[in-house]
C-alpha cells in the first residue's frame, strides 16, 4: 500500500481538539501567510496554492497552458516525401538522425527529473503547478520526437539507442546522469547547507546548461533546414518545442534566482567556482557534438560557427543567474534564432497553415 511522506505532502498537523469527544469541533490549523512561504524547505501547506508568493511561478504556467500543442497536429507529409525521395543529401541525413539521436531520450530524462527528482523538494505549490505543466510539455516533446522518427520510418532501435550507442551524445548524458541521480535517489532531503547545495546545483544544470544550452545546437539545424524549405513539419514541431523550452529555461533561473535570495548563505565563492567549471565543460561537450553532428559543414552551417553561439548563449545564462561572463566579447552567430523564440512575429515562417498560435486550447488549422 502507498504510504505518503509527511515531509512531501506538508500537510501541518491540526492541533487537537479542546473537547476530543465533541465531534462537531473544527480543529484550529493556522492560517498561510504568503510571507511565509519558500521555495525550499518550506513548512507552509503545499496544498493551498494561494495567497500566491511566487506569482511569477503562477503567471508561467498560466503562459504555458497558452501555449498548448500536440504533434499530431503538424502536417508531415512533406518531410516524408522530401526523406523518402532523396531530396535530402547524406549529410543532411546524418544530422537530422544524430539530432534525434539527441533527443528522443532527452526529455524522458527532463520528465523523470521532473516527477521523481526536483517536484518534492519544491515546497512552494505555484512552483509545484509550473513543474507540473513542464512535466506534461516534456511527454508532449518525447511524443513529438516519436512521431517524426515513426513518419520518417527510421530505425527505431539505432535511433533511441543512440545515447548509449553515439559517443557525442552519450558523453552530454553522461554529464548530467549524476546531477539527476542526486535528486530522484529517494532518501535524497534539502535542509542541510550541503543537500540545499546540491539541489541548486542540479536545478542549475538542468534549466542552465541542458535545456539552456545542450539542446540549442538541434534547435538551430532542425530551423536552418526549415529555413531552407527542408523538414517544414519537423522544424514547425522543433519551433513549438523550443517556445516551450525557452519558457522552461525562464522559469528555471527565476526558480534559481529565487533560492538564492530566500537562502543567501547557499551562494559561496566556492560553489561559484564550481558552477563555472560546470559551464565550461558542458560547453566543450555541446561543441563536440556540433562537429559530429556536422563534420563537413551542412546548410551553410559548420561547427566552427557553433563554438561562438555557444559561448554566446552560456556567457547569456552565467549572467541570468548572477556569474561573471565566461567569454567575454563573443557575440550571436544565429540572430534568427531569437526570433524563432517569438513565435508571433515568425507566425508564418515555413507557410504551414497554423491560423493561431495562441488559442488557450488546442492549435486550429485551415
Ligand atoms: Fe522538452
Ligand atoms: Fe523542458
Amino acid at each position: 500500500m502507498l504510504s505518503f511522506d509527511e515531509d512531501t505532502i506538508n500537510r501541518p498537523a491540526a492541533a487537537p481538539a479542546a473537547t476530543p469527544t465533541a465531534s462537531t469541533a473544527t480543529p484550529a490549523v493556522k492560517r498561510i501567510s504568503a510571507d511565509d512561504k519558500r521555495v525550499i524547505n518550506g513548512t507552509t501547506d503545499v496544498n493551498q496554492l494561494v495567497p500566491f508568493k511566487h506569482k511569477w511561478a503562477w503567471e508561467k504556467y498560466l503562459a504555458q497552458c497558452a501555449n498548448h500543442w500536440m504533434p499530431q497536429e503538424v502536417n508531415m507529409q512533406r518531410d516524408i516525401e522530401q526523406w523518402k525521395t532523396g531530396q535530402l543529401t547524406e549529410d543532411e541525413m546524418r544530422l537530422v538522425k544524430r539530432n534525434l539521436g539527441f533527443f528522443v531520450t532527452a526529455d524522458s530524462l527532463a520528465a523523470n527529473n521532473i516527477v521523481l527528482g526536483t517536484y518534492r523538494q519544491i515546497t512552494s505549490p505555484e512552483c509545484r503547478q509550473f513543474l507540473l505543466r513542464q512535466a506534461f510539455d516534456e511527454a508532449i516533446h518525447t511524443h513529438a520526437y516519436q512521431y517524426i522518427v515513426e513518419s520518417l520510418g527510421l530505425d527505431e532501435g539505432e535511433v533511441f539507442n543512440a545515447y548509449n550507442e553515439v559517443a557525442s551524445i552519450k558523453n552530454k548524458d553522461d554529464f548530467l546522469m549524476p546531477f539527476i541521480d542526486v535528486l530522484t535517489n529517494p532518501a535524497f532531503k534539502t535542509g542541510t547547507l550541503e543537500t540545499d547545495q546540491q539541489l541548486l546545483r542540479s536545478i542549475i544544470v538542468f534549466a542552465c546548461i541542458m535545456e539552456g544550452l545542450f539542446f540549442y545546437v538541434g534547435f538551430v539545424q532542425i530551423l536552418a533546414l526549415g529555413r531552407q524549405n527542408k523538414m517544414t513539419g519537423a522544424a514547425e514541431q522543433y519551433q513549438y518545442i523550443l517556445r516551450d523550452e525557452s519558457m522552461h529555461c525562464n522559469f528555471g533561473i527565476d526558480l534559481i534566482n529565487t533560492i538564492k535570495m530566500e537562502n543567501p548563505e547557499l551562494w559561496t565563492e566556492s560553489f561559484k567556482a564550481e558552477l563555472v567549471g560546470l559551464f565550461q565543460h558542458a560547453v566543450e561537450l555541446e561543441y563536440a557534438y556540433a562537429e559530429d553532428t556536422m563534420p563537413r559543414g551542412v546548410l551553410g552551417l559548420n561547427a566552427a560557427q557553433f563554438k561562438e553561439y555557444l559561448r554566446f548563449i552560456a556567457n547569456r545564462r552565467m549572467q541570468q543567474i548572477g556569474l561573471n561572463e565566461l567569454f567575454p566579447g563573443v557575440t550571436n552567430p544565429f540572430p534568427w534564432m531569437s526570433e524563432m523564440i517569438d513565435l508571433k512575429k515568425e507566425k508564418n515562417f515555413f507557410e504551414t497553415r497554423v491560423t493561431e498560435y495562441q488559442t488557450g486550447g488546442a492549435l486550429s488549422w485551415d
